[in-house]
């Protein structure tokens, strides 16, 4: 195996490794590390079926069964579709607006989650540049890079997060096809704090744990004062200097790091553009205490 760095703030490459079989306990760690360091890993040219994708996702942790419980892989609902294709009896084949917005995925959970894996069959081009971009930006670097008066004022702070904050801002955008929440949907995610500031399990520093996509209000400010905090963190973590692209090639896999990143899906296709990506979801079981969480 090669790790080959972006150069950039974020992520590398990771070549000389074929994902259909299982990782050796050297090659593990090896990638742990790797995640923990650049936050973004692709692995190109994979070949994999669902079940490989999902063997290759749990050996990093618990797999999460998305709350939506649509678009998932027959037999294997681990394994949820993310597409704007539609089958031919005029149904989606898939979520086609999953994560179009800057979130880390299951903040609102209160096992958080650790890494998203997907694997990408179709990917939309034009004019031979590839469209559908995952956008990055590192939560180590925000952090780091944060006034010291912020440092110490998020120090011991919680963060409310709140799975409907996304789900009804994705909502409202023109010509979504996301229903309402159903009652039993909001009462399986109730909203949860999570420390405003964790100490990464693997790179054992700082990151800042929060995002506009479910972060709702700091628990221990007047509402006024979490809310101007809340607006400076989300425009300073989103600045063009934390930022890292990756594009899509068919038969990439690219995992990410929840905990050290927030990301954002880039809408520029239409939908004569077939997007097909299949995603699994793993939580931060390895690190978190199931029970306490
Ligand atoms: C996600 O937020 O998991 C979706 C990312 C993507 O489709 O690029």
């Amino acid at each position: 195996m090669n790790i080959i760095q972006s150069g950039e703030i974020l992520g590398a490459r990771v070549e000389g490794l074929d994902l259909s079989q299982p990782l050796s306990p050297a090659e593990f760690v090896e990638i742990e590390q790797a995640l923990g360091r650049f936050g973004v890993l692709s692995y190109p040219k994979q070949v994999l079926t669902s079940l490989q994708l999902k063997q290759f996702a749990e050996r990093f942790g618990q797999l999460e069964i998305n709350v939506a419980n649509a678009y998932q892989e027959p037999g294997l609902p681990e394994v949820m579709i993310l597409s704007n294709k539609v089958g031919p009896d005029g149904k989606p084949l898939g979520l086609s607006d999953a994560g179009q917005d800057w979130h880390t995925d299951m903040s609102y959970s209160k096992m958080v989650a650790f890494t998203n894996i997907l694997y990408g069959l179709e990917i939309p081009h034009r004019h031979g540049e590839p469209l559908g971009n995952t956008e990055f930006v590192s939560m180590h670097a925000a952090y780091d890079d944060l006034p010291e008066a912020m440092k110490q004022r998020l120090e011991g702070k919680t963060i409310t997060h709140d799975f409907a904050k996304f789900w009804d801002m994705m909502r409202a955008k023109p010509g979504s096809t996301r229903g309402p929440l159903t009652p039993a949907q909001r009462a399986a995610k109730p909203p949860v704090s999570h420390p405003a500031v964790m100490v990464h399990p693997i790179t054992g520093k700082k990151v800042l744990y929060a995002n506009p996509g479910y972060s709702m209000r700091i628990n221990e400010l007047p509402e006024d004062e979490s809310a101007e905090v809340l607006a400076f963190l989300f425009t300073h973590q989103l600045q063009a200097k934390f930022q890292y692209k990756h594009r899509w090639q068919v038969g990439d896999v690219l995992m990410w790091d929840n905990l050290g990143t927030l990301h954002n899906a880039v809408p520029d296709y239409r939908p004569d553009e077939p997007r097909y990506i299949k995603r699994c979801q793993v939580m931060a079981t390895r690190y978190f205490d199931v029970a306490a969480a």
